[in-house]
């Protein structure tokens, strides 16, 4: 079938806009692939001392995983897209953000546009886990471990919400990409030299 690819692949290409460095670009400031973690992220981007910054990168990388879902939930059937072709789409923005063709496949981590596949799929679930990813990162003040919790806490809450097999494989390998990705957050969260958000100190 030619429109589930097609879909994919669109979906790819919108997932490779890379907004930490388009925002941090249109507004002036500095790359975040050149500070911090380095990473093209909103956590990243909130280091450079731009709320603001962060914030619209937030919504854009979220913005840009749940449109492709949201689209082919609400516009798909009648053209024979099902919930395969939804899983497809919100797991090819996922790794268009991971490995975006527009930035030598240089990418971030995937926490924002994971969030916006799940609302995709289900405001419910984005929502609980947008909640879980809050109450993480308010008690740890932790990003990484917040994305890494709510990454894991997403299939398992779906999977109770009765949720479909499709959509459900295709979060768990967002979950497991996303930690993958995490790792040397992991390294440094072990090793206790993870920065912390709000804290004065960039991790180098
Ligand atoms: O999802 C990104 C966040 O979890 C970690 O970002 O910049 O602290 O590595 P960063």
């Amino acid at each position: 079938a030619l429109y589930p690819v097609l879909a994919t692949v669109a979906a790819y290409l919108l997932g490779s806009l890379s907004f930490a460095v388009i925002v941090t670009r249109l507004m002036g400031l500095s790359d975040p692939r050149t500070y911090g973690s380095k990473n093209p992220g909103a956590t990243n981007v909130l280091r450079s001392g731009s709320p603001v910054a962060a914030v619209v990168t937030l919504l854009l990388d979220a913005l840009k995983g749940w449109l492709p879902v949201a689209l082919v939930l609400e516009f798909g059937r009648p053209h024979g897209l099902e919930d395969g072709c939804a899983a497809s789409v919100g797991l090819a923005a996922f790794v268009g953000h991971l490995w975006p063709v527009f930035f030598r496949f240089a990418g971030g981590k995937g926490a924002a546009t994971a969030l916006g596949v799940l609302l995709g799929i289900s405001g419910w679930l984005g929502l609980a886990t947008a909640v879980a990813w809050l109450v993480v990162a308010l008690v740890s003040r932790y990003s990484s471990l917040a994305s890494l919790v709510a990454a894991a806490f997403a299939p398992v809450c779906y999977l109770l919400m009765g949720g479909a097999a499709p959509m459900a494989a295709a979060m768990g390998a967002m979950a497991l990409l996303l930690a993958w990705r995490h790792r040397d957050n992991i390294r440094r969260l072990i090793a206790g030299k993870e920065a912390r958000l709000g804290g004065r100190k960039a991790v180098r």
